[in-house]
């Protein structure tokens, strides 16, 4: 892993159990009103993610970035036959362990630690492929995008933070204090990386501060 990549990791493995409570809602009444009024692309692109993915029954799916699970255990319980979540940050992955055995998945949902790009799935295909809040972390998303549909059969569904909020320049300088990079895109810029990952045009949603990016 690279020195950045190491960066993110250990920033999310120390941040975990915080990040976690803007889905769980377990944290002070002040701290639950900013996540409501300056979180809502976050619940948004939480909502249309599980309405994208659709009918699970039989489904294969991979979880990039997956966090503490917030996203991989619906989609489980959603009746998907194989779920795997990938993350490098250890603390994330023991939140989405325990999460998947409290909700009873855990023999559909397999956790692995590693770094998506440097990970070898063999011969493993997915039916769909989401990274949710992933590409913020990626400072060339050009190959995540290219692995992500050799290993995707169906579909894949990824989320990119726009460039040009008015949050943007207050994220990177709040995130890089923290020592975790972050990094924005344009429509533009998006639409010339899907195409040069080999998919068809995408569908691309703007949320907030947020494009939601569908494409096979
Ligand atoms: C903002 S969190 C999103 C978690 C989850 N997808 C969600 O939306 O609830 C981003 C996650 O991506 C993980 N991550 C970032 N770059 C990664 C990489 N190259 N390989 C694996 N995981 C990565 C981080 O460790 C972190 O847990």
């Amino acid at each position: 892993m690279d020195q950045e990549s190491k960066q993110v990791a250990q920033h999310f493995h120390q941040t975990a159990a915080e990040f976690d409570s803007i889905y769980t809602g377990k944290k002070g009444a002040f701290s639950r009103w900013l996540d409501q009024h300056f979180r809502q692309d976050m619940y948004e692109r939480y909502r249309l993610t599980l309405e994208e993915c659709g009918d699970m029954e039989g489904k294969s799916l991979l979880d990039i970035g997956c966090g503490s699970g917030r996203f991989a255990i619906p989609l489980a319980k959603k009746g998907a036959r194989r779920v795997v979540g990938l993350d490098f940050a250890p603390q994330m992955l023991n939140l989405a362990g325990a999460q998947a055995k409290a909700d009873g998945v855990e023999g559909v949902c397999e956790f692995i630690q590693a770094d998506f790009i440097e990970y070898d799935f063999g011969e493993e295909t997915f039916d769909i492929s989401i990274a949710i809040g992933l590409f913020d972390y990626i400072k060339d998303a050009g190959p995540f995008l290219s692995k992500m549909r050799q290993i995707s059969k169906l579909k894949t569904i990824a989320t990119f933070p726009v460039k040009w909020s008015y949050r943007a320049p207050i994220r990177k300088v709040r995130l890089g204090l923290k020592g975790c990079p972050c990094y924005f895109f344009t429509i533009s810029q998006l639409q010339e990386l899907y195409q040069k990952a080999g998919f068809k045009p995408p569908s691309i949603q703007r949320i907030g501060k947020i494009y939601f990016v569908t494409a096979t």
